[in-house]
């Protein structure tokens, strides 16, 4: 049986990774999905890689007038979201001795600022009974050399869906976080600021820190995340769903 069947679902950061393989969850589902992302060609190819009911709507999650138009576009093609997964977000390296103001406000203008605005925006079109998924991190709770700007901003995130299941709860929205360890994505080669090398190594030395000794995949976060999203959580809130092969659990 489809878990989704008919919801509208909107996803920030689709057109990769964890948000790709979730809006492909979604649709198999049953879901129709909105996805967002700043780079329109990407947008465009992860959109024909989900083939159906699928809308792109090119944006930046840290910019308000961006989610106004996302929402906008929802509103008039669909007038409401059942589903929303705020998951767009990334992390550079940039060890606290080093680390430029730049580097601090861009991830908190993304990670922090844009889940809060994405999530805030949602709200007049979240239909009562709805759920809603925040990405955070293992890292919202590890300590991450390097990268303690984005493992803080992970943190916020978490917090986030605390104070958001006690203010939504009269309108029955459900509010989860979500932790991925670390999964193979495109995001650490690419967005993180390692080189190819290092980012290799990084991915060998978090493997000798999962006890299931191996990164996850982005379809394993999907499954996660469509458990949340679906009736078949209709009893849980508030929590943070670490899918981590036990990295912060043991
Ligand atoms: N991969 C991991 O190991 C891991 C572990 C823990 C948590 N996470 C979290 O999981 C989420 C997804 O990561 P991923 O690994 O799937 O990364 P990814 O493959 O690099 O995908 C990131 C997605 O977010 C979009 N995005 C980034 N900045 C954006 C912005 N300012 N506005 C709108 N869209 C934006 C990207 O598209 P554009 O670049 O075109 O905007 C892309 O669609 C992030 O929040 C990340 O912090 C990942």
């Amino acid at each position: 049986m489809k878990t989704l069947e008919g919801k509208v679902a909107v996803v920030t950061g689709g057109s990769s990774g964890i948000g790709l393989a979730t809006a492909q969850r979604f649709v198999e589902e049953g879901a129709h999905v909105v996805i967002t992302g700043r780079r329109e060609k990407e947008l465009k190819e992860a959109a024909s890689l989900i083939k159906r009911n699928v809308t792109t709507v090119v944006g930046d999650v840290s910019r308000l007038d961006d989610l106004d138009r996302l929402y906008a576009v929802v509103k008039e093609k669909h007038g409401h979201i059942d589903i929303l997964f705020a998951n767009a977000g990334a992390g550079t390296i940039a060890p606290l001795a080093v680390a430029t103001e730049a580097h601090f406000d861009q991830t908190f203008d993304v990670n922090v600022k844009g889940v809060f605005f994405t999530v805030q925006k949602a709200l007049p079109l979240f239909k009562d009974g709805g759920s809603i998924i925040l990405t955070s991190s293992v890292s919202n709770v590890l300590g991450v050399p390097g990268f303690s700007a984005y493992a803080a901003s992970k943190a916020a995130v978490r917090n986030f869906a605390r104070a958001w299941t006690l203010e939504l709860k009269d309108r029955k929205i459900r509010v989860n976080a979500m932790s991925p360890g670390p999964i193979d994505t495109p995001a650490l080669a690419t967005t993180t600021g390692l080189t190819a090398e290092q980012a290799q190594q990084a991915a060998a030395q978090f493997t000798t820190q999962i006890p299931m000794g191996r990164r996850g995949m982005p379809e394993e976060i999907a499954a996660a995340v469509a458990f949340l999203a679906s009736d078949q959580s209709s009893y849980v809130t508030g929590v943070d769903l670490a899918v981590d092969g036990g990295m912060a659990q043991v």
